[in-house]
């Protein structure tokens, strides 16, 4: 695709997508142009399509057939994600998708097969790992400061009354690991790689909630590092850090912390530093969500700028194929009490969803 205004059409102008939807607009200077919205409820498509100075559409494909799109991005809840993403790709369009990527890992695959076959660019909207300290983080192993990282522990920990913006929480099927974990999940991949093996031990703590709301997961690393990731939504916590993730990692020459507040912590052969890495609040972030926010404004910016380059995303379809197998892994090693490796998923595609609801 030739560098030059990218028109953009969202499905979804639900709780989420105002992040994407102002994200599109702030990226107008570097050539995003916000095209056109859609949402099945017609109060909040005509809101967005209001507030953002585009027109409004109540179906997927009317918005698709009426709209020269170069690209849309779908912010509905998971179990639309696949009819939504084959619709856009039969079309051609360039395809950006909410995580959880689909409700099954058969859904994930038959996306990207279908997007592979049509020859579509495909990317999951995966945002932690945009995150302004995260970047810090993985810019801070990447100069060698603190040696081969071999030991990690990633935390999103919060009491933070995520149901009140997000009320289906409570009937999912599949809730912390799936909602967040795959997000800290995705962090482990992003700072010490692939993962050879994964166990897992689930809780149910709000009784409440249908399914886990905590879990704490350990992963082997293909290249013998470790991770402890942890996530939930049951923490009692003073200060609860909400919505940011905590981080720690070791090297042979010294370690990184990531402190409430986007503090970084580098020590590096002995020497300690301490910085503030917190940027400036955007016209529409606010102080307690910035962090998060921001996240889904520079992911926004590197798919724009991947999209206007004609190059695979770092969260293409292909990759978040990856992310998906570790939260299918962590279900499936949740169930049978026993590490498990994310290949397995391809041997026996399935098999862990049907047990979910049992990993508590
Ligand atoms: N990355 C993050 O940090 C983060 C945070 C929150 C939510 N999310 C993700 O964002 C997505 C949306 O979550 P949400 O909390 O905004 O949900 P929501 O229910 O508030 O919004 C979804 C919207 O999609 C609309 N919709 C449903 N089917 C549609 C269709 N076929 N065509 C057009 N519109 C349709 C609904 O009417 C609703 O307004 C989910 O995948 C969720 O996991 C991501």
């Amino acid at each position: 695709m030739a560098r030059g205004a990218i028109r953009i059409g969202v499905i979804g102008c639900g709780f989420y997508a105002q992040n994407h939807l102002h994200a599109w607009q702030d990226l107008a200077s570097e050539g995003a142009a916000l095209a056109a919205v859609c949402d099945v409820d017609t109060g909040k498509a005509e809101a967005a399509g209001r507030a953002f100075g585009v027109p409004f559409y109540t179906d997927a494909a009317t918005m698709l057939a009426g709209d020269r799109l170069d690209a849309v991005d779908i912010v509905t809840r998971h179990n639309t994600h696949r009819a939504l993403c084959e619709l856009a790709i039969s079309r051609g369009i360039a395809t950006i998708v909410q995580k959880p990527f689909a409700p099954t890992w058969e859904d994930c695959l038959a996306i990207v097969e279908a997007a592979e076959k049509a020859g579509v660019w495909l990317a999951v909207h995966e945002n932690f790992r945009f995150q302004t300290p995260m970047r810090h983080v993985r810019r801070v192993i990447d100069s060698g400061a603190i040696g081969a990282p071999s030991w990690a522990r990633i935390m999103f920990r919060t009491g933070f009354d995520v149901y009140r913006t997000q009320p289906y929480f409570y009937d999912e099927e599949r809730l912390a690991i799936a909602d967040v974990g795959i997000h800290v999940l995705d962090l482990a991949r992003f700072f010490q790689g692939e993962v050879e093996r994964i166990s897992c031990e689930t809780q149910r703590r709000n009784p409440k909630v249908r399914a886990e709301d905590t879990a704490t997961m350990l992963l082997r690393h293909r290249s013998g590092s470790v991770s402890v990731v942890e996530c939930t939504y049951e923490a009692r916590r003073d200060p609860d850090p909400f919505p940011e993730t905590l981080v720690e990692i070791e090297g042979d020459k010294g370690s990184i912390v990531v402190l409430p507040g986007s503090r970084l912590r580098v020590s590096s052969n002995g020497v300690t530093t301490e910085e503030n890495v917190c940027s400036p609040l955007r016209s529409w972030t606010t102080v307690r969500w910035h962090v998060a926010q921001e996240g889904a404004f520079l992911a926004c910016r590197h798919l724009l700028d991947c999209l206007q380059r004609g190059v695979r995303a770092d969260t293409s379809g292909q990759d978040n194929l990856k992310t998906y197998a570790l939260v299918d892994a962590a279900y499936r090693a949740a169930v049978e009490h026993r590490a498990v490796a994310p290949e397995e998923l391809n041997e026996s595609a399935g098999a862990p969803r049907s047990k979910a609801r049992g990993a508590q």
